[in-house]
């Protein structure tokens, strides 16, 4: 297994609800080297900064799409164009010839992807049931084989998050690594996966320990 660690990444304190994933998503990046990556869900910008900065330190030519309304939804609450900018300036600076910031609905920002072409998509819109299985099912068509898809807030509950509901399902039928911390996060192989994954996900037990700290 040709796993590295860099763990000398993210001792920044950005305390975001996302922030105990990057190390992993860099980690993760760095092994995949996917071709194309698509988030779904950017707002200020903790998990794809975490991306980007795997793409732009291994030199992977990876192309980096972020869409997002950048105006809110019902758990995130609204907010202001500040937070557009913010990550507009920080990847004009950091990331210049790796990102796009698409600035729309995931739905329609579907026909900017032609099928199979997403090797790396992550979910972390809306997280009611019906909109993170709707955002599942839409954008599946635009994973390539071997494609993998995170999905983040799986250990949330509460009110409507129904994030956890879709995932139970999910992983009872894909391939998957899941981790419980920072609002947890799921990781599918719904249409296969490199081999070099195999290892990975058969010790996904010890794998998950060595990211929740
Ligand atoms: C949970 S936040 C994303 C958090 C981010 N991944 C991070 O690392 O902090 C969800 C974002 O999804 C956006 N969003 C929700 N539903 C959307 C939709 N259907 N189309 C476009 N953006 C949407 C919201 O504007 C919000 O910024």
């Amino acid at each position: 297994m040709n796993w590295t660690q860099y763990n000398d990444k993210f001792l920044s304190n950005d305390t975001g609800g996302w922030s105990g994933h990057r190390r992993f998503a860099y980690d993760l990046v760095r092994f995949m080297k996917p071709r194309t990556f698509v988030e779904l869900g950017t707002a200020a910008g903790t998990s794809f900064f975490s991306i980007c900065e795997a793409v732009k330190d291994g030199g992977l030519g990876t192309k980096c799409f972020a869409v997002d309304t950048w105006k809110g939804d019902p758990h995130t609450g609204y907010y202001g164009d500040h937070i557009y900018q913010g990550v507009s300036d920080h990847v004009n600076r950091e990331f210049q010839g790796i990102t796009t910031l698409i600035i729309s609905t995931f739905d329609e920002a579907l026909d900017k992807f032609t099928d199979e072409s997403v090797d790396l998509l992550h979910i972390d819109g809306y997280h009611t049931y019906d909109a993170v299985s709707h955002d599942y099912t839409t954008w599946l068509p635009k994973l390539a084989p071997n494609g993998v898809i995170l999905f983040h807030d799986i250990a949330l509950r509460g009110g409507d998050v129904g994030v956890y509901r879709l995932w139970d399902d999910l992983k009872s039928v894909f391939p998957y690594i899941e981790f419980d911390h920072s609002f947890g996060l799921g990781v599918l192989f719904p249409k296969g996966h490199m081999e070099a994954f195999t290892e990975i996900i058969a010790q996904k037990e010890s794998f998950k320990n060595q990211y929740s700290t």
